[in-house]
């Protein structure tokens, strides 16, 4: 079966059972500043698993490109990607267990055809704040798995959130315990350096998890776990593993998702697949994950997502230094012109080296890209051996340092819905409409980020606001917010909303169905309107005393200004 037909056939399952199918959100989030990728389904869907009404329903089904990059170094074996396809379905605060499961057993084993007894679940096992997921074991049971195709995990296997299990998660933070689908492949044998008893979660490769329903019934406060007020299902399955169980080979790059760009590559280069897997495997993957960066608008830089995408081709090139000739998406194509002056350097700059140490190593893997495995291969060829222990402990200190700076750009914006975060996403509301009226139409959001201590908001200026200007918009601001005007939203048709005059962020997407969310008490005659997923203060004058306190010239004909709440009224 093709990948194109489990898609198709997935959505259409689900859509019988009354989900909606919903377009996939863009792989780069423009406005949202909470993440580099969107690297699952859910993520989009954050505001609408902790409460707030989804326009098209309470029952969602998509398909949506997923970028992680935890996964970098694993790639080169049967079944880790950066790039991949994760077909999901929700239930926001609809069906829960008892429909989820059955329904997700019968798309697999009734319209994929996959044999019941190479399938293996799991579920959580609980721990002193959750107790264990009986319940999900009963329906497993119920539906004909067996009592030995069904294994018990703690947090790090069956818990799902975000930022990893409940001690990760920051305040705010939504997750639960979840139960995992695999695939057995019979054909390959356990590796005993995986450990003595080969299981589903044991890593030797026997095992592939395909799908993961995540039951999201908590949210992580200051006093620790709370119920939602609403229980969600979010599964998760991988578009390129559920084809390869289908195909029952567990390399998933034999997949039709990936063997014509491999195919493609041996007749270019004259190599083998079989003799070179994994820096085919590399190849094709980041080749994949490249030109969705691409599509999405991302050009390679030294920032934030033109980094990542860098990165991604100059890994590609280091397998196959060749493909200059090959590629033709500009680019890309570009980038690799560039890299490979960089890299001739590198080459040159080893030659001149006497003793690789593991720093020089792990220096020649940030800055030109080289992985280990080169570096090692080329000294080898000089008679030197590079010192591995070294370089695997500033790969930590590296990990560690990119671990908190996502954490940064993960604490930035919305996915904290604490009561200080709510305050200032509406008072940016409040501040864009008052923009509007004291400077004029062409004030448009070009960017927003809100954390608990203050809300950034860009848009077009050539010059900062006059000291009259800022008194005036401040003035506006607060006077709403004395008058205590009630925060509402509406649901309706996208054609119908940008009639009513809401306004919305440039160079988002929206869906046909859209919320617009209005201060005032009816939205013909709002203060404020807008297209937004929410969550706000239920009354203006909840926010406080906003105070605009600082402003600065970003470039590119942009004003950024930062706001603050006081609570003096
Ligand atoms: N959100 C869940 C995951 O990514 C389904 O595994």
């Amino acid at each position: 079966m093709r990948s194109n037909d489990v898609r198709e056939k997935y959505l259409k399952f689900f859509e019988k059972r009354g989900h909606k199918i919903i377009s996939p959100a863009p792989l780069v989030l423009e406005t949202d500043p909470t993440t580099l990728f969107t690297s699952s389904g859910m993520q989009p869907l954050v505001p609408y698993l902790m409460g707030e009404k989804h326009p098209e329903g309470v029952r969602l089904v998509d398909s949506q490109p997923s970028i992680r990059l935890q996964d970098i170094e694993e790639v080169g074996d049967n079944r880790h990607t950066t790039f991949f396809e994760m077909l999901g379905n929700w239930s926001l605060g609809d069906y829960f267990k008892k429909d989820q499961l059955p329904w997700i057993w019968e798309f697999l084993t009734k319209e994929l055809n996959l044999p019941k007894e190479k399938l293996y679940v799991s579920i959580f096992e609980g721990n002193e704040l959750v107790p264990k997921d009986l319940e999900s074991k009963e329906i497993w049971l119920s539906l004909g798995v067996s009592e030995s195709h069904i294994f018990e995990y703690g947090v790090k296997k069956n818990w799902w959130s975000r930022s990893g299990t409940p001690d990760q998660m920051p305040v705010g933070e939504i997750g639960g315990p979840d139960s995992e689908i695999f695939y057995e492949f019979t054909s390959v044998e356990h590796q005993h350096e995986f450990g003595s008893k080969c299981h589903p979660n044991c890593d030797c490769g026997r095992f592939l998890e395909i799908g993961n329903s995540v039951f999201i019934q908590y949210k992580k406060t200051d006093k620790g776990l709370e119920e939602l007020p609403q229980k969600n299902v979010d599964f998760g399955g991988g578009l390129e593993r559920i084809t390869a169980a289908i195909n029952n080979d567990p390399d998933i790059f034999k997949t039709d998702i990936y063997w014509p760009s491999i195919q493609k590559l041996e007749e270019l280069t004259g190599k083998k697949y079989k003799d070179n897997m994994a820096s085919f495997r590399i190849f094709a993957d980041h080749l994949r994950a490249s030109l969705a960066l691409v599509n999405a608008g991302v050009i390679p830089g030294n920032k934030m997502q033109g980094y990542i995408l860098r990165r991604l081709i100059r890994r590609m090139t280091t397998k196959f230094p060749e493909i200059d000739k090959i590629i033709d998406n500009t680019v890309i194509g570009d980038e690799i012109k560039k890299f490979k002056i960089t890299l001739n350097k590198g080459l040159k700059e080893i030659g001149k080296i006497d003793k690789i140490t593991g720093k020089i190593a792990f220096d020649l893997y940030q800055s030109y890209g080289f992985p280990l495995e080169l570096t090692v291969e080329l000294f080898k060829e000089k008679g030197q051996e590079v010192d591995l222990e070294e370089f695997r402990k500033e790969f930590e200190v590296h990990k560690d340092k990119s671990k908190s700076l996502s954490a940064g750009v993960f604490k930035g914006g919305l996915a904290d819905h604490s009561p200080g975060v709510v305050k200032l996403h509406t008072a940016t509301h409040l501040l864009l409409a008052s923009l509007r009226k004291v400077l004029g139409d062409n004030v448009v959001q070009m960017g927003q980020n809100i954390t608990k201590e203050r809300s950034r908001f860009d848009f077009p200026n050539s010059r900062k606001l006059t000291v009259e200007e800022l008194t005036k918009v401040e003035d506006m601001i607060n006077n709403v917010i004395k008058r205590d005007l009630p925060v509402n939203f509406a649901v309706m048709p996208k054609e119908e909303a940008l009639k009513t005059g809401a306004i919305h962020a440039f160079n988002e997407k929206y869906a046909d169905t859209v919320k617009v969310y209005y201060v005032g008490s009816d939205l013909e005659s709002a203060f404020s309107k807008e297209f937004c997923g929410g969550p706000h203060v239920a009354k203006t004058s909840e926010i406080g005393h906003v105070t605009i306190n600082k402003q600065e010239k970003i470039g590119s004909g942009l004003l950024r200004v930062y706001v603050v709440i006081s609570n003096q009224k």
